[in-house]
Parts: C-alpha cells; sequence; structure tokens
C-alpha cells in the first residue's frame, strides 16, 4: 500500500500528512499491549473487585431482568450494535421498526401523542424539556421577559442538577418549592413535577396543571414509565410534555448508563421537539417506509439557532426497552408491575406492624418509611450490608426502598427480617405475596395501551428470535461490509472489549452504591482517565458527558466558568469555522455565546488572517475558538499552533472537538497543539459501537486551570467540585467504558499510534485509487490527505445530472452504506475507512466506487437513459427485480449483481427510494395498522 501511494515507508507517510511542529516529542507512555487472553483476565479480576448487592435505593434506577432473547440477539449482536445512526434509511429499516416500537410503547404508556425515539438521560430530559417550553412562550410572554421555570421540590436531585445547569446560561430562573405553594405570575413559563414524586408518593396534580394552563405555563411531567401502567397517565391529565428514563424496561443499570430517556409531547409541539423522531412514508414505489422525520429541524441546517444540540442519543437502549415491550406484551408489562407494586404494599403493611411509620400516602413501588425512636438508621444500614442489600437513606433519618422486577419471596424475607432485628422484634417469615394489589381509585389507570399487533404477537422465546431476526435482516451493519462515514469513525468493535458488558458485576450495579462495592468500576475508571489525559496531553478527565455534543456543551461551560472565575463573564464570543459540524454552533447557543463564524480559505484550511482579525475584533468578549483537528475537510492544517496562540493573545480558550482523535492518536495530541480543553468521542475513535444512534461517550479533558470547573453531581462525589452535573449519572455511561478501557489496554502505547498510522495510510490509499475520477477536495500542503477525504461529486451532477444521493443509494446495490453526505461540504462524500478494514476490503470499495463513476459516465454519454437508470432508481430491491414486470431501460442483472462477487452475498434492500417529504407532510410517528398508511 505505501508503494501504491509513493512513499517508502509509514514514517516517511507521517511525515508527509503530519505537520512536525505539533507531533509528540515523546512516545505514548502506556505499556506494551496486552493479548486477548491476559486482558480477558485482567478486566475479570476486575469485575470481582465489584460487589453486586440487592439494592432498594430506586431514584431512576433499578434492577432489572433483560429478557434473554433480548440480551442475546440485540446486546451481543453485531448487526444491532455495530450500526449507525439511520440516516440512509433504506438500509435501516429494521432498526427504524424498533424504534417505532419503542415510540409507540412510550405514547401509549404517556398518552402523549408523540415521542421521540430517545434521549441521553433523564435529567438532560428534564433539561430539553425546559429549553422546550422556554422556545414555546407567546409572543407576549417573550416580550414580558418570561424566564420563570417553577421546579417541585420533589424531583430527583440529579434532575434538578442538570436543569439548573442549562438553565444559567440561557438566563431562566428556576424556581424550586413545593408545587402546591407555587406562585404564577407573567414571569412564569413552565412547570415540572415528577410522577411518582422522589419520594416515590403519587400526587395528584390536575390542579396544578389546570392553573399553570390559565397563566398560560407549560406542564412538563418525570414519569415513571413502569409505574404509568398502573396510574392515570401524565396525557390523561393535560401535561404539555412527558419524559423520564425507559431503563426499567430490560435494560441493565450498569452503574449509571447508558440508558434511554423517553420524550413525549402533544402532536402541535412536535416542531419543536428535541432529538430524532422515527416516522413512516412510503418508497418510490408507495411502500411502506420508514426514516427519520423532520430532518429539517437538525443542527446543520439550524446551526446556533438550534434550540437542541442532541445528536448521538440511546438507540440501542430504546431498542431494547421497545423490544421488552413487545416480548412482554400488555399483560406481561402489567403483571410486572403490579407484582412490584403488591410487594410494597406488602413490605408497607408488615414493616408497619414492626413499629415504622410508612410515609407516602400512596406509592407505586417505593415506601419510606420512619423509625422508632429506639432503632438506628445505622442498625438498618448494617444489617442490610450483612445480607447485601442497600437502602435509600434520606437527610432525616427515614429509610426508602424501591422494589423492582427481580423482588422476590427470598428477597421480601431478608428485607423484614433487617428491620425487624433493627426493632429488636420476632422476624415473621413469608411464603408468599399478593400478585397484585390495586392502586388507590383515585390514580387507577382505565385505559388501555400496546394494543397494537406487534405487541401481542410475539409470546414465545421462538417467535421473539424470529421477529428480532427478521428486522435485523434488513439492515447493513459492520458485519456487512466497511461503513466509511467520514467523521464518524466506524471501526471494529472487538469481541473481546465487548464481552464484560454482560458480566452482572458491571450491569448490575447502582450508581449509588457505596463506592467500596464498585472498586472493580473505580479502579479502572481513574485508570482510563490517566491514559485519556495523557493520550490527550492534558492534566485530568471528566467521563460525565454521554455523547460528543453532550461534551461540547460541558467543554463550553467549563470555559465559561474559568472566565467568570477571573471576574471576565462578559466573555461570550466564539469563534466557530465556517466547516465546523453544526453541533458546534448549538453547544454554544447553548452555552450562553455568541457565535461568530470565521472562513476559510480555498484549501478549506482555517483564513487564518480572518482569525486574526475576528479574534482582535471581540479582544474584549472572546471566550473562545472551537476547532476540529484535524479539521472537518480531511486535513491536517499546519497553521494549528498559530491559531491557538492567536486566540490565547486575546484571552481566548481553544476547545478541540475530538471527532477526528483517530487522526492524532500517538502522532500528536490537543494539548500538544496548543488547545485547552477538548471532548473525545469513545463512540468513534475509542471503539464504543454506534449501536445504530448511540449509545455514545463524550467525556471531556483538560488543562490545570480549568480542572476546578469540571462538573460535579450532587449525589456522588466524582472526583470534580466544579460546575454542575452535565449528566444524571455521576460517570456517565460507565457500564459501556471497558471498552475503551479494552482497546486501550489491548493495543498499548505503540499499538494505539500504528492504529493512527493505519488509518492515515488507509485513507491514502483510498484516496490514490479514487481521485481522477472523483477529485479529492481538499489535501496538505504535501498532496496527503488525514484520516479521511471528501470526494468531489458536483462535476459528475453537472455533466450527468446524478447527484451525490444517487451514488449513496445505488452503493446500497453494492452492499455498502454510504460515505457522510454532504457535510461539510454541500455536493459531496466524506470517505473514512478507519485502520479497521482490510486491504481486501479498501479494494472491494474502491472497485465500487469506479463501478458506479462508470455508470455515471453511461448516463453523461447517453449510453444510460437520463432518468431510466441503475443510479437515479437505486436501491433496486428484490420485490423489483423478481417482479414479473421489469420496464425499465438496463438489465436485472445488472441492478442487483454488477459485479460478480456481490453474488456471494448479497445484501438487500428492504425498501426502495424513501420520499422524506411525503412522510414530513403526513406525520405518522406511531405505529399504526398498515392499512392506515397505504
Ligand atoms: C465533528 C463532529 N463533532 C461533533 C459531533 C457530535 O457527536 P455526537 O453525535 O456524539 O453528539 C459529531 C458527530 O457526528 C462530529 O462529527
Amino acid at each position: 500500500m505505501l508503494k501504491t501511494i509513493g512513499v517508502k515507508s509509514m514514517d516517511e507517510l507521517i511525515d508527509q500528512t503530519v505537520p512536525k511542529n505539533i507531533r509528540l516529542e515523546k512516545p505514548l507512555d502506556l505499556g506494551p499491549g496486552l493479548s486477548e487472553r491476559q486482558y480477558y483476565r485482567k478486566i475479570h479480576d476486575l469485575a470481582q473487585k465489584n460487589k453486586v448487592f440487592n439494592t432498594y435505593i430506586g431514584m431512576g434506577y433499578y434492577d432489572v431482568i433483560t429478557p434473554a432473547v433480548v440480551l442475546r440477539n440485540v446486546f451481543e449482536n453485531p448487526v444491532w450494535y455495530t450500526s449507525y445512526t439511520p440516516y440512509q434509511a433504506e438500509i435501516s429499516q429494521g432498526r427504524l421498526e424498533a424504534l417505532l416500537n419503542y415510540q409507540t410503547m412510550v405514547c401509549d404508556f404517556t398518552c402523549m401523542e408523540l415521542a421521540n425515539a430517545s434521549l441521553l438521560d433523564e435529567a438532560t430530559a428534564a433539561a430539553e424539556a425546559m429549553i422546550m417550553m422556554f422556545s414555546l412562550r407567546s409572543r407576549d410572554q417573550k416580550k414580558n421577559g418570561a424566564n420563570v421555570l417553577l421546579v417541585d421540590e420533589k424531583i430527583w436531585p440529579q434532575t434538578l442538577d442538570v436543569v439548573l445547569t442549562r438553565a444559567e446560561p440561557l438566563g431562566i430562573e428556576v424556581k424550586v418549592d413545593n408545587y402546591k405553594n407555587f406562585g404564577f405570575n407573567d414571569k412564569v413559563f413552565g412547570v415540572i413535577v415528577q410522577y411518582p414524586n422522589s419520594d416515590g408518593n403519587i400526587e395528584d396534580y390536575s390542579a396544578l396543571v389546570e392553573t399553570a394552563h390559565k397563566n398560560e405555563c407549560k406542564v412538563a411531567v418525570a414519569a415513571d414509565l413502569l409505574s404509568l401502567t398502573l396510574l392515570v397517565p401524565p396525557g390523561e391529565w393535560g401535561a404539555d410534555i412527558c419524559f423520564g428514563s425507559s431503563q426499567r424496561f430490560g435494560v441493565p443499570m450498569g452503574y449509571g448508563g447508558p440508558h434511554a430517556a423517553f420524550f413525549a409531547t402533544k402532536d402541535e409541539y412536535k416542531r419543536s421537539m428535541p432529538g430524532r423522531i422515527i416516522g413512516l412514508s412510503k418508497d418510490a414505489n408507495g411502500n411502506r417506509a420508514l426514516r427519520m422525520a423532520l430532518q429539517t429541524r437538525e443542527q446543520h441546517i439550524k446551526r446556533e439557532k438550534a434550540t437542541s444540540n442532541i445528536c448521538t442519543a440511546q438507540a440501542l437502549l430504546a431498542t431494547m426497552a421497545g423490544f421488552y415491550a413487545v416480548y412482554h406484551g400488555p399483560r406481561g408489562i402489567y403483571s410486572i408491575a403490579a407484582r412490584i407494586h403488591s410487594i410494597a404494599n406488602l413490605l408497607s403493611e408488615e414493616i408497619e406492624k414492626l413499629g415504622y411509620n410508612q410515609q407516602n400516602e400512596f406509592f407505586f413501588d417505593t415506601v419510606r418509611f420512619s423509625l422508632p425512636r429506639h432503632v438506628k438508621r445505622e442498625d438498618i444500614e448494617w444489617l442490610s450490608l450483612e445480607l447485601k442489600m442497600n437502602f435509600r437513606y434520606f437527610d432525616n433519618g427515614e429509610v426508602g426502598l424501591s422494589i423492582d422486577e427481580t423482588t422476590n419471596v427470598e428477597d421480601i424475607n431478608w428485607i423484614v427480617e433487617v428491620f425487624a432485628k433493627a426493632a429488636n422484634k420476632p422476624v415473621p417469615t413469608f411464603s408468599d405475596y399478593p400478585e397484585e394489589c390495586l392502586i388507590n381509585e383515585k390514580f387507577a389507570r382505565k385505559s388501555e395501551y400496546l394494543k397494537l399487533d406487534v405487541f401481542n404477537r410475539y409470546r414465545s422465546e421462538t417467535e421473539m428470535m424470529r421477529y428480532i431476526k427478521k428486522l435485523e435482516n434488513r439492515d447493513i451493519s459492520l458485519t456487512h461490509s466497511m461503513i466509511s462515514l467520514g467523521s464518524c469513525t466506524m471501526k471494529l468493535n472487538a469481541a473481546t472489549e465487548m464481552l464484560p458488558l454482560s458480566w452482572i458485576e458491571f450491569s448490575g450495579i447502582h450508581p449509588y452504591v457505596p463506592k467500596n462495592q464498585a472498586m472493580g468500576y473505580q479502579i479502572m475508571m481513574e485508570e482510563l482517565k490517566s491514559d485519556l489525559a495523557q493520550i490527550t496531553g492534558f492534566a485530568d478527565v471528566s467521563l460525565m458527558p454521554n455523547s460528543g455534543a453532550a461534551g461540547e456543551y460541558a467543554g463550553l461551560m467549563v470555559i465559561m466558568a474559568y472566565h467568570k472565575s477571573r471576574g471576565d463573564e462578559h466573555r461570550k464570543v466564539c469563534l466557530i469555522p465556517s466547516s465546523a459540524h453544526g453541533t458546534n454552533p448549538a453547544s454554544a447557543a447553548m452555552a450562553g455565546m455568541e457565535v461568530v463564524v470565521t472562513p476559510c480559505d480555498e484549501r478549506g484550511n482555517i483564513d487564518v488572517e480572518a482569525l486574526k482579525q475576528k479574534a482582535e475584533e471581540h479582544k474584549d468578549d472572546l471566550a473562545c475558538l472551537m476547532i476540529t483537528y484535524p479539521s472537518t475537510h480531511g486535513v491536517f492544517e499546519a497553521s494549528v499552533t498559530e491559531v491557538c496562540k492567536i486566540i490565547h493573545q486575546f484571552g481566548g480558550q481553544v476547545y478541540m472537538d475530538g471527532a477526528n482523535m483517530n487522526a492524532q492518536v500517538g502522532l500528536t495530541s490537543p494539548g500538544n497543539i496548543g488547545a485547552d480543553i477538548c471532548h473525545l468521542n469513545l463512540h468513534k475513535t475509542f471503539a464504543i459501537p454506534h449501536g445504530g444512534g448511540g449509545p455514545g461517550v463524550g467525556p471531556i479533558a483538560c488543562k490545570d486551570h480549568l480542572v476546578e470547573f469540571l462538573p460535579s453531581h450532587s449525589v456522588m462525589n466524582n472526583g470534580h467540585v466544579g460546575i454542575h452535573a452535565v449528566s444524571a449519572a455521576p460517570w456517565g455511561s460507565a457500564s459501556v467504558l471497558p471498552i475503551t478501557y479494552g482497546y486501550i489496554k489491548m493495543l498499548g502505547g505503540d499499538g494505539l499510534r500504528k492504529a493512527t498510522e493505519v488509518a492515515i495510510l488507509n485513507a491514502n490509499y483510498i484516496a490514490h485509487h479514487l481521485k481522477d475520477n472523483y477529485g479529492i477536495l481538499y489535501t496538505g500542503e504535501n498532496g496527503r490527505v488525514a484520516h479521511e477525504m471528501i470526494l468531489e461529486a458536483r462535476h459528475l451532477k453537472q455533466a450527468s445530472g446524478i447527484t451525490e444521493t444517487d451514488i449513496s443509494k445505488r452503493l446500497m446495490d453494492y452492499g455498502f452504506h454510504a460515505p457522510t453526505l454532504s457535510f461539510p461540504v454541500h455536493g459531496t462524500l466524506m470517505v473514512e475507512p478507519t485502520e479497521s478494514e482490510s486491504l481486501q476490503e479498501l479494494d472491494r470499495f474502491i472497485e465500487t466506487m469506479n463501478s458506479i463513476f462508470n455508470e455515471i459516465k453511461e448516463v453523461e454519454t447517453g449510453v444510460a437513459d437520463k432518468d431510466d437508470n441503475v443510479l437515479k432508481n437505486a436501491p433496486h430491491t428484490q420485490f423489483m427485480c423478481v417482479d414479473d414486470e421489469w420496464n425499465h431501460s438496463y438489465a436485472r442483472s445488472k441492478a442487483a449483481y454488477p459485479l460478480a462477487w456481490i453474488r456471494e452475498n448479497k445484501f438487500w434492500p428492504y425498501v426502495t427510494r424513501i420520499d422524506d417529504a411525503y412522510g414530513d407532510r403526513n406525520l405518522v410517528c406511531t405505529c399504526a395498522p398498515v392499512e392506515d398508511y397505504k
């Protein structure tokens, strides 16, 4: 490969590609890479240091039973976990249907009209609800400067924490009080309450909703999705937004995440809803087809005008939650919830008999006891720990228990034993509990849910396994072929890295257990933070943000806190090059910054002179520059150190978007280049899979002077004392961190550098083979690309009428997922092969791209019809190709098998080209009976 691209050695290529002045002086000191077997032993030893207790802490995290059929066929199945966000809908129909099931389930349980396909966690969903209500203010409210959000004091502390973080930069005043004392006036725009509340008590909020609506205020309700099977859902008592966590639907606690937050609202607010929404549409043949709806709301188009920066969310976890509902169906879910309530009720009665006072008048799963005078809280604590149980301890000395679907008779006996022994009473025993116990009439749900066929059909494991397989077969993932999405880094998610995720020692830990029960996690995370600090060239790392965009936001908030601490709160200008990813300006706006765009020159590099001018112009109010390196144009700009100096000279900080770290690791680093803070996308560079659109992990790393501002947590000491939390969980999505840990440990310092070098080699190899036909838009000073490249398609469109979209759809007929389309330059394709692809696979991709080029030439020269050709009609489904009628001007074999090797392993897209506009005009975002949209 080196010979092909005209260099003698890897070193020569790297010298030609990465500017000398930013290269690391010393190799990474991370030790040699472990073999897979050595690593397995190491991570297994760490796992043994986590102690799996029965945990009744609740507070948004509950033990679950993941149905084995879902665990094995979805969570542990690379088709589901290695696929990308379904932008290419024609080859994503399986996961789109799974997410539609999830949305339908959320709508059914909440009784709201529209749900999205997940947000990052319950706390960020609360913040999104606040911002949505803020942006929905009436004209008068906006004129009056209505900026007060009323929040009931009984919401999870972590939810309040994140709401406070997000409120401050937007000038929103959060007033926390008992909801019964809420005072409405023309400054109030919204309300957030929790149902059941953080004590576990079920409150009747209907009068509050009425008053709020009379005062033109919107009401958002944080709800426990499982409880809504038994309780009157918020949609029936007038809530405008309902959100929460779907973790209880079969997703393990995993020391805090990842879990999918749900978010639902009324149809009238659909255009203000954050996140991705899956909707129905039809394909070119009129068949039902799914795709992401209302994409015009995305940050790429709205940029700093976007009201949310959410990009990667929690697709895989939402998929699992949806499958949990499909598998259990309405009766199964009802009986799980009813059993939980029944056990909570039994415990309430039995523990009261021992002299304790149960405080919750109406409850679903949570009971809260005040202790008799002679009982010490400490006694309850040590007795429960002796029996390997964790209870919840309130500040006023009361003790709480939240029951979950795993609680059984044995557990009931142990729990009661603790309370009896602490009170010096004989220990009663139980051999059973009532299967069902009715909820108080006032709160009891009457309406039905999950009535559709999909939730009532797959009652046996055999049927369920086949349903999952049926959907799986409709999707392209890394199990099929390389996914060359530029900027997204679709690299191998190695099996050895993934294995520990299913172990109960990682999955079965509640985030609020005493740290001595999670020493395996703590040791791993400390080591990981130190490794990432070294890799980035920074002093410390926060693992909290749950996505790249969440990392951007957190990093910018850290910068703002730094300026504030120096009396520079007026420094609000954020310079962003025109080539930046859409989440950059959206995050800056959310952090309360003013975005100033700086231009790029004709080579795609930052225009340094223009940047200098802007920086000088804003020298009194410059907060920072956001920069992606190597640039989104796929080039290592030599001017980067100078750019950093200019920003520092004018008092700003340099924020580096870590999306392209795959080209830096071991060769250079953000710290070495001169940045102050960066985020990493562990779901790109560090091997966490994309899960069809999440989970992601976006840790931030920073220099010494910013460490004191890294995000803290209101419940657990996560080692940082800075800004309020940016995620619900103290260490973010902790349970997927073993993937990154394994990636680093198994590659070691040298392996990490080599991975970067091979990624650069692979990109230059492809560029070499495609440059003549397509043209490479930008290269560095020596004609090299970094780890990705932008292929030109605009000249082809001009000559033939074939667009970049046609190319992306035709790639499906060849069994490939398209590269990144029209980002960062419209009309182009951005290709990133990563280090994981073999020469064989690169050659297959190159042959495909050149074959497509020849097909375009056929159109251009008139050999193929201008409208009826293999590109315009792509992708071709099996139904089209075996139809008795074939009215096209080319052969079926050309449509389906344009190259000989495709016959060996053909992937059939399930639908042909999808009509996006139709779906947006006729928005349907829940499963509906098929006849409704034929
Ligand atoms: C350059 C860049 N920045 C930021 C992001 C946002 O990351 P995430 O999707 O994890 O929020 C992306 C995602 O594609 C990206 O390519």
